[in-house]
């Protein structure tokens, strides 16, 4: 396929680098002339924003598994139509940090809501806008979480959930994987970060076709 319009999402357990990865790869692409849109969720617009303060804050808030799914869904519904849609109509890269599999792993595999009710709510809310490209990230979950920790500021609600529900979460990223392979690509994330950086960009290229710009 053509780079321009590409979708690329990095996915994985907390602490695989993912937004170091997701800056780089969009500096790297813009290197190459293409117009690069990198963005993140739950968040990506200011409505996104709002919301994404409600789920990642304290516990106060008790919310329902239920509740936190579908706020994920609408952050992202907003993201699609304001963010994603228009970038890929102008041919733009996008360069997307989390989208549909941290639902299904999250909130899917950590909390246990059924994944057909889940992928209902994902068409809904995507208009069936889905990546090109899903880049995991990957790495075992107490890697993961030492990482997170050594920064007490970026820990949120959902990094302080009990060791087990990572685990799920990372078994259901690496079993949307295995179940689509045309679609995903696995990156193992214990190696150094220049290393994993190679590795997307050869995925990158691979997949979406990337090619210098012509001036
Ligand atoms: P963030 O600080 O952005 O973490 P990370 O760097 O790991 O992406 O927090 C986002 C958190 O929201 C993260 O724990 C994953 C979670 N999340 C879901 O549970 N479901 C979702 O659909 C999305 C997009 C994120």
């Amino acid at each position: 396929m053509s780079a321009d319009g590409c979708f690329i999402v990095l996915e994985g357990p907390e602490g695989a680098g993912k937004s170091v990865q997701a800056t780089r790869l969009a500096e790297w692409l813009r290197t190459l002339g293409h117009n690069v849109i990198q963005t993140r969720e739950p968040g990506g617009t200011p409505t996104g924003d709002a919301i994404r303060g409600i789920l990642l804050q304290s516990d106060h808030l008790h919310l329902a598994s239920e509740t936190e799914a579908l706020l994920m869904s609408a952050a992202r519904a907003q993201h699609v139509r304001q963010v994603i849609a228009p970038a890929i109509e102008v041919g733009a890269i996008v360069v997307c940090d989390r989208y549909v599999d941290s639902t299904y792993a999250y909130q899917g595999g950590g909390l246990g809501l059924p994944m057909d009710r889940l992928r209902e709510i994902q068409a809904f809310a995507t208009g069936g806008v889905l990546p090109d490209l899903r880049i995991l990230l990957d790495l075992p979950v107490e890697v993961g979480l030492a990482r997170r920790h050594g920064d007490v500021d970026q820990i949120n609600r959902i990094d302080r959930a009990p060791i087990e529900f990572h685990e799920r979460v990372r078994t259901a990223f690496l079993g949307l994987a295995e179940a689509d392979p045309a679609s995903w690509i696995v990156i193992d994330t214990t190696v150094s970060i220049d290393e994993v950086t190679a590795a997307i960009r050869a995925a990158v290229s691979d997949r979406c076709g990337v090619r210098e710009a012509s001036l």
